[in-house]
């Protein structure tokens, strides 16, 4: 469940004290370090010069933006980053103020869609009115996370993250859709790296409960390896691919693997099909029927 947090701390920092206590001062590997660092997020959530400070340094300079926050779909600034945590500022625009090239915006993954984050972080309001996030949980260690699977949500507070108020989002188990701010807002994170679940990033439908799809899924990047390595056969690309269906986390990416081996070596279909209906999804249900009756059709 996501956690709200109460600090009233009203001592100011700038980003290099937070970024310099979280890698020296803290672990940052869980929830709990999330909510041991908070007083630190509040304190520089106190400062009200040090963003503008930040942009107006890298308008001066020209320096490129990082592009390692692909996966977050939100406007937002990745402000620091180590091997265990990032820090950022994310930026809540009205519908009224998108540019027109960014319209779309209005009803993506940032607003009126619910779905889970694929890592835990702390946010606090900097800024604005702030967006109200309507929540739910579910649990992560019951769900494959592929489209169509029903899942069991639970309607939880909705919460109006507003100047100051400070909330944790826990990895995969925390769903929310956001309402659209009234005005601009602004709110800074602490997200950590590490993960204890390798779901993808998920949007839900609230209607049915059923996994409309994973936006993070790893499958379009497999698929198309796959469709390179059928050109290019070997016996180190069958056993690599081997690997990669009986280790990768996601049902999906291991459905890909299976069926491509199936589709490369049809002399052993068999035991390619019994490890297509283990993995469990109706997609692979569906798979193991279409490659049966193309069996059956070759044999005929
Ligand atoms: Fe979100």
């Amino acid at each position: 469940m996501a956690i709200v947090l109460n600090c009233d701390d009203t001592a100011s920092i700038n980003l290099d004290d937070l970024t310099h206590s979280l890698k020296h001062d803290f672990v940052m590997r869980d929830e709990e370090s999330l909510v041991q660092c908070a007083p630190l997020l509040r304190r520089l959530g106190n400062n009200k010069a040090f963003l503008s400070s930040y942009v107006a340094s890298k308008l001066q300079t020209g320096t490129p933006v990082p592009r390692t926050l692909a996966r977050f779909p939100e406007p937002s600034l990745e402000l620091y980053s180590t091997n265990d945590f990032l820090v950022r500022a994310v930026f809540w625009f009205p519908p009224s103020q998108f540019p027109l090239s960014r319209r779309w915006q209005a009803n993506s993954l940032s607003y009126l869609t619910a779905h889970d984050h694929e890592h835990s972080f702390l946010t606090i309001g900097y800024w604005g009115p702030g967006y109200v996030t309507h929540l739910y949980e579910y649990d992560p260690v019951s769900v494959m996370g592929v489209a169509g699977e029903h899942v069991e949500l639970t309607k939880c507070a909705s919460q109006s993250i507003s100047e100051g108020k400070m909330m944790i989002y826990q990895e995969s188990s925390d769903v929310h859709i956001q309402s659209h701010p009234s005005e601009f807002s602004i709110t800074l994170n602490v997200a950590l790296k590490s993960r204890r679940f390798a779901k993808p990033q998920t949007i839900f439908d609230l209607d049915t409960g059923a996994i409309t799809s994973s936006v993070t899924s790893e499958k379009p990047y497999f698929d198309t390896l796959f469709r390179i390595a059928r050109h290019l056969p070997s016996t180190s690309m069958v056993s690599a691919v081997e690997q990669l269906a009986q280790t990768h986390p996601e049902p999906d990416v291991r459905m890909g693997a299976w069926r491509h081996l199936a589709d490369s070596d049809p002399s052993n279909i068999e035991c390619y099909l019994r490890s297509l209906a283990a993995i469990g999804t109706p997609e692979a249900r569906s798979v193991v029927s279409e490659l049966l009756s193309q069996a059956e059709e070759a044999h005929r």
